[in-house]
């Protein structure tokens, strides 16, 4: 492997940027020529690629965002599509990619792997945390920090008021930012897509808790929760207790953004040393993550499968803490 180049792809997350300076200066560690690919796997489909240099990755790993851009291609679904990303590869004379992205990223890569034979590996990137083969993705830190800061927040502005407030935090499908965000700020209640609460019993915790006259009441909702959004969830309540003055929140990409923590930006960059190792160990169609402080290599098709699920105890610590 002599090129590589690096794209970002899907739902950007904090840290991403960190990811792309490690994978590309552990590049140049070993003499490799690196390559950055704008707009993810729609860049390469339109040949927007370019070469990288130190200039291009310095002050960039306490950026949010991701300067490489990312973009959620259609185009790349289709075979003619990716047809034309690894012609456009070939064109550059690139041997090998790293994907940063979560699973529809990571499905892509490896798709092209097997299409291709384009040894590639990924970088787990999202703020969802909804990747199996490592404990953390690159930006779920942060987004957690973002998401229990507003919530502070919002908790000043409630107890004023004495108003109850839901609050909806992001995680299509993965309830990991609500259980955190829940536990980290202390809420009434905590509703994840993995898990669903009938409403009956939040009407009956919201209730136990007027009874013990708690000064402010949040309820964290995941986007994706089995009982609807946040705002469904409000409706239904106000129904059965009208006598609570209520507000919604909706926490939305505010989460994506901001400079990483000090864990994503560790994170990160021991996943990009790890990354471009990976390849020059012939590890293909693998996913770098970190587990019990250790890299681990898991297959992409493993990583992606979604049976990453939010821990029992964590569940159980959250109902302690609230009820
Ligand atoms: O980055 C993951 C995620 O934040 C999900 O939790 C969310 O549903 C989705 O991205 C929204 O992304 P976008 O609005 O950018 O398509």
């Amino acid at each position: 492997i002599k090129k590589i180049a690096v794209l970002t792809s899907g739902g950007d997350a904090p840290g991403m940027n960190a990811a792309i300076r490690a994978t590309v200066r552990t590049g140049f560690y070993y003499n490799l020529e690196m390559y950055g690919v704008y707009r993810g796997y729609e860049g390469m489909i339109q040949n927007d690629i370019k070469k990288l240099e130190s200039k291009h990755i310095s002050h960039i790993l306490e950026r949010g965002g991701t300067f490489l851009k990312s973009a959620r291609s259609q185009d790349f679904r289709t075979t003619e599509g990716r047809k034309k990303a690894y012609e456009n590869l070939v064109q550059h004379g690139i041997d090998a990619l790293v994907v940063i992205g979560g699973d529809g990223s990571l499905t892509g890569a490896h798709l092209f792997y097997k299409e291709f034979g384009i040894p590639a590996i990924g970088i787990p990137g999202t703020i969802d945390n909804d990747l199996a083969g490592t404990d953390l993705t690159v930006g779920f830190d942060t987004a957690c920090n973002t998401a229990i800061e507003a919530i502070d927040k919002i908790r000043d502005t409630a107890t004023s008021h004495d108003r109850l407030f839901f609050v909806e935090v992001m995680g299509r499908d993965a309830g990991f930012i609500a259980i955190n965000a829940g536990i980290g700020s202390a809420a009434a209640a905590t509703l994840i897509p993995e898990k669903k609460m009938p409403i009956e019993r939040l009407v009956e915790r919201l209730k136990a808790r007027t009874k013990a006259k708690k000064q402010s009441n949040i309820v964290i909702v995941a986007e994706g929760g089995k009982s609807g959004g946040a705002a469904e969830i409000a409706d239904k309540i106000k129904k059965q207790l009208p006598y609570y003055d209520i507000k919604v929140t909706i926490l939305g990409h505010l989460q994506r953004g901001g400079a990483p923590s000090s864990l994503d930006r560790v994170l990160a960059s021991k996943l990009g040393v790890a990354a471009v190792e990976g390849l020059l160990q012939g590890k293909y169609d693998v996913m770098a993550g970190i587990i019990n402080n250790k890299v681990v290599y898991t297959p992409i098709a493993k990583a992606i499968v979604g049976d990453k699920e939010v821990d029992e105890d964590d569940f159980r610590v959250v109902k302690i803490l609230s009820t």
